[in-house]
């Protein structure tokens, strides 16, 4: 794979790193003399007090013990194995792109002009490209040809672009189009988009954003951009960056990013979509269709808002903006800077889904201001954002709504220790070795859940109190920068824990992040909520009819562990009476359906396969449809059933949900 394969920058007198000479500044505060002070003080005075004699001179404050754990440097950072780019040598540190969305060709025409950063006289430049028609490269104002060359494709990587610079080159612009497979790009048809009009929009995360840009694709380099885009009239374009909120007259959108972002937060999406206001810094795009009922799910947003900020300090993005996708979109949310991309099956009617908004918007903190510096530790991503995330939740909605959020998360970490072969497998680490493999397997619910808990162990070792400060410390120390498991561990043993080692022992830090399986001080989620849901299931296994079971009141979030917590299978009859008390295959809510439906897969219920056909055949969201396929494939029956309804679907999928269901259906085409 290319040059220093999963070869770490740390020690080992390996080349130069990052040598801007300001990154070489320790970065944190020692918050250890900021707690040792007081007490060192107060105490022989409260001693002298009580014991009625005069108190003596107060004594300068000892100089707090040389600690174990060094600073943390954010000059050592690990080498990412899934670039090409050499941004230790010379770095991208502005995008202009000016692009022209051409839906009759499937293809994004037009040039990127990268500005570097080159403090090491390097004489090339190393791009990331996948499935890219590069025509010409130039270099500064365009009137001189750069040499090129594009390597060979490396699976999943793409190909390196080399381009010969000299050492005062200020910008490199190449001229270039994408193909119509190019996998970040989903271009829909108005049937397939369920518009008058067709829809495109992209998919950055993880390695995707060289399917579209010419850049150093890896979440290590963070640059601002600038875009024009020529959509067709009619259409409105909206990007990671500043956005209109109405269409221009003659279908040209210039966009400003001007916070550093790491590549795979480039995003764009071309449609006939409108907007509504959410809150003074919030609102929503959508389809027209689709408008009206978005703004009233997503109405909590400006209260999540608010509540993140009393956590982890200002909103750092200037706006936060929700768009609501078509339902083909294959994740539930992605972070677009400034303008969450979200799939439409949060549109419940009941504003029981948007813990996926407070996700999202927690990734404003963790994950777009402190970045995992490779996919290796995308737990720093996602876990930490779980975490936040159940924070709002708490903040707006309660504690006992967290609890059941807490608890669902440890079953799907349950579930995907179970899936990755156990607990002693490597893959149920929180830090991966992902090197040689894509990225996107190091994206289960591991790293969310495990990384969660993690967190939420700590909390309660230390106090929320102490935790929160930590938290809120750390995201200001390393805003716009990025981190890696091996200096998130240092940072919190020196600024958590006292830089001493036996607290971090004791609260077993090394095996949470380095080995597999989740240590024994684990904390316990519980519910109150879901005791009446556990009696439920006892009382419908031991053969209660479902008609009579306790079920009122009860929300999304009873009803999935209701339906999580019965047997895998159930016998027809079962299913029968399920589905006639409570009407489950007629649900609106997306959650409670694809629960149901999985059961129904692995119960054979056929009388609810006209329903799973539909569900497969209009939602490409990949936490859904990927396991219903897999539970079809298990027996040769499903896996003809699968197979055909899947022909059907595929076409209406976005490449990393086709990518995952080929291979579960051993689909080639
Ligand atoms: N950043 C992720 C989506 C992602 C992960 C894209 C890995 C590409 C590779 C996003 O924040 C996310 O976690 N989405 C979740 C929803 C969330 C509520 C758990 C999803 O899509 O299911
Ligand atoms: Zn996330």
């Amino acid at each position: 794979m290319g040059e220093g394969t999963g070869v770490r920058f740390r020690g080992g007198g390996l080349p130069r790193i990052f040598p801007r000479p300001l990154l070489f500044f320790l970065t944190e505060v020692t918050a250890t003399m900021k707690l040792l002070r007081p007490t060192a003080l107060l105490l022989p005075l409260l001693l002298a007090a009580c014991a009625g004699t005069p108190a003596p001179k107060p004594v300068p404050a000892p100089t707090p013990k040389a600690t174990p754990i060094p600073a943390v440097r954010v000059d050592e950072a690990p080498r990412d194995p899934h670039t090409f780019a050499h941004p230790e040598e010379v770095s991208v540190e502005h995008l202009v792109l000016d692009l022209t969305v051409d839906f009759t060709q499937r293809r994004l025409t037009g040039r990127a002009s990268l500005r570097l950063h080159n403090t090491t006289g390097a004489t090339r430049l190393v791009l990331d490209t996948r499935d890219l028609d590069v025509r010409k490269v130039t270099l500064d104002d365009g009137r001189t040809a750069a040499r090129f060359q594009l390597g060979d494709a490396v699976k999943f990587l793409g190909r390196p672009l080399e381009i010969e610079i000299a050492p005062t080159t200020t910008w490199v612009n190449i001229d270039y189009s994408t193909r119509p497979e190019a996998a970040a790009l989903q271009w829909l048809t108005p049937e397939q988009a369920g518009s008058p009009s067709p829809f495109l929009y992209t998919q950055s995360e993880s390695i995707l954003a060289r399917t579209w840009v010419p850049c150093q694709d890896t979440p290590g380099v963070r640059m601002t951009y600038e875009a024009t885009i020529h959509a067709p009239r009619g259409l409105l374009a909206v990007m990671s960056a500043e956005n209109p909120t109405s269409k221009s007259a003659d279908g040209v959108y210039r966009f400003k990013m001007p916070q550093r972002i790491p590549p795979y937060l480039l995003a764009l999406a071309v449609g006939d979509l409108d907007f509504r206001p959410l809150g003074p810094i919030s609102g929503v795009y959508a389809l027209p269709t689709v408008i009206e009922r978005a703004a009233w799910e997503l109405a909590d947003t400006p209260k999540m808002i608010a509540a993140a900020e009393t956590l982890y300090g200002p909103y750092r993005w200037g706006r936060y903006d929700i768009l609501i996708l078509p339902a083909s979109y294959p994740y539930g949310g992605m972070e677009n800077p400034r303008l969450t991309f979200a799939t439409p099956t949060i549109l419940a009617g009941d504003r029981s889904l948007v813990s996926l908004v407070a996700h999202e918007l927690a990734h404003s903190w963790s994950g777009n201001l402190v970045t995992n510096a490779t996919w290796n530790d995308f737990w720093l991503n996602e876990g930490l954002t779980t975490y936040i995330e159940g924070r709002i939740m708490e903040e707006v909605y309660g504690r006992p709504y967290f609890d059941m959020l807490a608890v669902l998360g440890r079953q799907a970490l349950d579930d995907a220790i179970r899936e990755a072969g156990g607990p002693d497998k490597p893959d149920t680490r929180l830090h991966l070795d992902l090197a040689g493999r894509d990225p996107d397997e190091g994206t289960s619910d591991i790293a969310y859940e495990k990384g969660a808990l993690f967190l939420r162990t700590l909390e309660a070792g230390v106090g929320r109190e102490k935790f929160d400060v930590f938290l809120r410390a750390y995201f200001d120390t390393f805003a716009f920068q990025s981190m890696d498991s091996a200096r998130f561990v240092q940072y919190l043993k020196r600024n958590l824990l006292g830089g001493e080692e036996a607290p971090a022992k004791r609260l077993q830090v090394d095996a949470w992040v380095f080995q597999p399986g989740v240590p024994s001080n684990a904390v316990k989620p519980r519910s109150e909520a879901f005791v009446v849901v556990d009696k439920a299931v006892q009382a419908f296994n031991a053969g209660t009819p479902a008609a009579q079971l306790t079920t009122a009141n009860w929300t999304t979030h009873h009803w999935v562990h209701f339906l999580q917590t019965l047997p895998d299978t159930l016998d027809a009859q079962k299913m029968a009476d399920l589905d006639a008390a409570f009407h489950l295959s007629q649900t609106g809510n997306s959650e409670v359906l694809d629960a149901w439906l999985l059961k129904v897969v692995n119960s054979k219920y056929e009388p609810a396969y006209p329903e799973l056909e539909k569900f497969l055949l209009t939602v490409g969201r990949r936490k859904y449809i990927q396991p219903l396929y897999a539970a079809m494939a298990k027996t040769p029956e499903g896996a003809e059933r699968a197979l055909r309804i899947y022909e059907k679907a595929r076409p209406g999928y976005h490449s990393v949900s086709q990518s995952s269901i080929d291979e579960v259906l051993g689909w080639r085409g």
